[in-house]
């Protein structure tokens, strides 16, 4: 398995659009969360099996991990978890997406590709016009959640959010994790690793104002 695609390749232009919230979930009126580099989605099914009052969305480019995890989905026949495969920055900003966007109460960036290399920054997810897209769509009160091991890429990533007048930054320690996504901060696999092996963590919650 590849552990790095380039996004940027024409591989992904063609996009799988995300359907409707009613042919995706059970109940498409539940709490909508989406998160971005998904992986495999385990961290995903171990939110949607205990947290039924949400639904959540995994967007993930690496082909494989998706067509495993929709298959997984399928057969526990669990409603309230959707897999969606390609470029997360193709996806969302496709015209079909807006409504998706619209309805999310939150976003994860959780531990993504670093792109060490200064000829490839332009590879990361979290880029100035891609803030733009969220900050458009996205609605008042809307969270952005991110968190990664990797200092330079969270300064990066922090200061282009933070440079979008339309996010204002939360405060972690006045922040009531029960009423969120995540509400028994259930790790992803990256972050056990990191953990494991005694590795800073930096996150940063953000809302949309
Ligand atoms: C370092 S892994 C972290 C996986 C998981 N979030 C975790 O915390 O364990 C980053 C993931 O983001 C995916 N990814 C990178 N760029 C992406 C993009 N533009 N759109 C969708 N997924 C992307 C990668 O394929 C990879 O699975």
């Amino acid at each position: 398995m590849r552990q790095h695609v380039n996004p940027l390749s024409r591989n992904f232009n063609e996009i799988e659009r995300i359907p409707h919230l009613d042919d995706a979930f059970g109940d498409a009126k539940l709490n909508l969360h989406l998160d971005i580099g998904c992986a495999a989605g385990e961290f995903l099914f171990d939110l949607a099996l205990v947290n039924t009052s949400w639904n959540y969305l995994g967007i993930e480019i690496r082909e494989r991990l998706v067509k495993n995890a929709k298959l997984k989905v399928e057969e526990g026949k669990i409603k309230n978890l959707y897999f969606i495969f390609g470029n997360a920055d193709n996806i969302l900003n496709d015209v079909h997406s807006k409504c998706i966007l619209k309805n999310l109460k939150s976003i994860s960036f959780n531990f993504p590709d670093p792109w060490f290399k200064k000829k490839h920054h332009k590879r990361r997810i979290i880029q100035p016009k891609f803030i733009n897209i969220l900050s458009n769509s996205l609605k008042k009160g809307t969270l952005i959640f991110i968190k990664t091991d990797v200092k330079d890429l969270f300064n990066y990533m922090d200061g282009t959010i933070s440079s979008d007048v339309s996010f204002k930054t939360i405060n972690e320690k006045d922040f009531n994790y029960s009423e969120s996504f995540n509400p028994n901060k259930v790790k992803t696999n990256r972050e056990k690793y990191v953990i494991q092996n005694q590795l800073n963590i930096f996150e940063r919650i953000y809302m949309k104002i």
